[in-house]
């Protein structure tokens, strides 16, 4: 399936697509979300196809304006009001006890439903035309890195869409933050561009974190997740400097570097990426400099780790789920 600008044709014609039950991949500020009628469960059962996600992990529903809340959530407390108000549209996804209208299918059986409002031109548009809420997971296979433009998508899900609207690059390229409010107390389920304190400081409450027993049911939270193909490996400035040079010796891996520190070179004969100094910046190109690099003819990628303040939060959360061994210097690069 071939992207489409987004024009005013195309979101006309995406309308009609999600009342029809098909499936849209569209853009947001975070990454691409892979939508259909959050009210229709076949259609909702169609993303879990195309995805290849195990039916118990629940979505998120984009709704178009805080107006719409009540359609979705019930029990909805004074401070998701607030949060929603202040932080909508924007990254941030409220969790809170469902609506009886929610279909099971979107919340993955359970009885609480996430919701956000998402801030692009494009999503926006697409939920004032269709009118309802739409759910959305990112728009790539499961378990796999989330598309930040429209060629992702289609390298990811290529046919399995019925549309995918173009509408360029992600402007914060890591998923919302996730706060849940279904409960006695507000817990943080996923750091997103949104900060822990951010939130706190706002809502002047703490929040605290999920338990470990819970991740089954936020596949956000699963160890490894949003992983690259290739075989990918945090590790400090020195462990990676020490790996160049062994391997320059060795020669055994094509080895790809998303670096941080400028003074990683191309001596090695490697490919380098390096990264941005912001976090926020940084964040806007990991994924598709993860995802560059996973399309190279590369053995292993090596992230060199970047600060570790609350400003890197997110993307030393999805950092943390990309990488499927932590390095340590006794082990040997190996692509087992
Ligand atoms: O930025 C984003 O949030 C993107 C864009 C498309 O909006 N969407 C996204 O969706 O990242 P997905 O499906 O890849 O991640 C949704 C996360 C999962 O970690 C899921 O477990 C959690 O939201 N979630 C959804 N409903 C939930 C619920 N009722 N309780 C707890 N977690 C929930
Ligand atoms: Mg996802």
């Amino acid at each position: 399936m071939n992207p489409v600008i987004a024009d005013e044709a195309a979101i006309l014609k995406a309308a009609d697509l999600l009342r029809q039950g098909r499936l849209v991949a569209f853009p947001t500020e975070t990454v691409y979300g892979l939508g259909a009628d959050a009210k229709n469960p076949e259609a909702v059962k169609r993303i879990f196809a195309a995805k290849g996600r195990p039916v118990d992990h629940p979505l998120i529903v984009h709704i178009p304006d805080v107006a719409t809340f009540e359609d979705w959530a019930i029990e909805i407390p004074e401070i998701a009001w607030k949060l929603a108000k202040h932080f909508w549209p924007g990254p941030l996804t409220i969790v809170l006890k469902k609506h009886p209208d929610v279909p099971m299918e979107v919340t993955g059986g359970q009885n609480t439903v996430a919701l956000r409002v998402p801030n692009h031109p494009v999503a926006l548009s697409v939920l004032q035309a269709f009118g309802s809420g739409i759910a959305a997971p990112s728009a790539n296979r499961f378990c796999r890195i989330s598309p930040t433009q429209a060629s992702h998508v289609e390298e990811e899900l290529g046919d399995k869409v019925d549309m995918i609207l173009d509408g360029g690059a992600c402007q914060v390229g890591l998923e919302s933050t996730i706060v849940d409010l279904s409960g006695e107390r507000p817990r943080l389920l996923r750091p997103g561009q949104i900060s822990k304190s951010d939130i706190e400081q706002f809502l002047q409450v703490k929040l605290e974190l999920p338990e470990n027993n819970e991740q089954i049911h936020a596949p956000g939270l699963m160890e490894v997740h949003y992983a690259p193909e290739t075989q990918t490996m945090l590790c400090t400035t020195v462990q990676l400097q020490k790996k160049l040079q062994e391997n320059t010796i060795q020669k055994k891996y094509k080895i790809g570097v998303l670096a941080y520190s400028k003074n990683i070179s191309q001596q090695y004969g490697v490919q380098v990426l390096i990264m941005p100094k912001s976090g926020s910046d940084y964040a806007h190109n990991l994924y598709s400099s993860l995802r560059a690099l996973d399309n190279d003819d590369i053995d292993i990628i090596l992230v060199e780790q970047p600060p570790q303040t609350e400003e890197w939060q997110a993307v030393n959360d999805r950092l943390k789920k990309s990488t499927k061994v932590m390095f340590s210097d006794k082990n040997e690069l190996s692509t087992g």
